[in-house]
């Protein structure tokens, strides 16, 4: 297996390089958004709240909002610039009074215990530099019966070409954090290119 080589800092810090992130994913998270919410939409999860850790521009919470109409969505990011390319995002949606962001870091969530009904995060996982902490975070934040669903690259021999594919953790690490967490009945389904951990029904 290839060597992982975190990156040095993995919050989004200048505005142009949000620019170019945010222009580049509207359509992976079109796509992307699709799986998600197929999967929660099968968990009847219609109404309360849902988390997105690492959400960058705003774009999936977006697409979240578009199509569960009783859910109100709270963006987690570290980097001030990526939220206020999603407030701007917002405000150009029609969704935007069930949307809002706050700064914080995944591995010390700033809300309190059993708030949530769903955790999200697209993208992340191989920006965190303790996951056994974010996934003991996301254990603290959900409801009893709350659900959660990760999706992110996994390091494979691709790594050689694609610095976010090298940062990223194998599927059987993201096992070892898993087990060593407090987050329960888990899943991890691993595809050429990515990775999902998510609520066993
Ligand atoms: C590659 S972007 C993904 C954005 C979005 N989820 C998507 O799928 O397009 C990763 C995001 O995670 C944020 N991030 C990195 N480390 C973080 C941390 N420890 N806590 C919260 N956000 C973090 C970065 O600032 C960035 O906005």
């Amino acid at each position: 297996m290839i060597k992982r080589r975190p990156f040095e800092y993995g919050v989004f810090e200048d505005i142009e390089t949000v620019k170019k992130y945010d222009k580049e994913n509207k359509q992976r998270t079109q796509r992307l958004s699709k799986s998600f919410i197929s999967i929660v939409k099968k968990w009847e999860i219609t109404s309360g709240k849902i988390l997105d850790i690492g959400c960058g521009t705003g774009l999936l919470a977006i697409e979240f909002a578009k199509n569960i109409s009783g859910v109100e969505i709270i963006g987690l990011d570290l980097s001030d610039v990526a939220l206020e390319a999603g407030r701007d995002n917002i405000q150009k949606s029609e969704v935007m009074e069930r949307i809002s962001f706050k700064k914080g870091d995944a591995e010390d969530i700033p809300f309190d215990d059993n708030a949530f009904n769903l955790v999200i995060s697209s993208n992340t996982l191989h920006l965190i530099m303790n996951p056994i902490k974010m996934f003991n975070e996301i254990h603290r934040v959900l409801k009893p019966k709350g659900k959660f669903f990760i999706s992110d690259f996994r390091r494979s021999w691709i790594g050689i070409f694609s610095k976010h594919v090298r940062a990223s953790y194998s599927p059987k690490e993201v096992k070892t954090f898993l087990c060593q967490s407090e987050l329960q009945n888990w899943k991890v389904k691993d595809y050429f290119f990515w990775l999902s951990i998510f609520s066993k029904v």
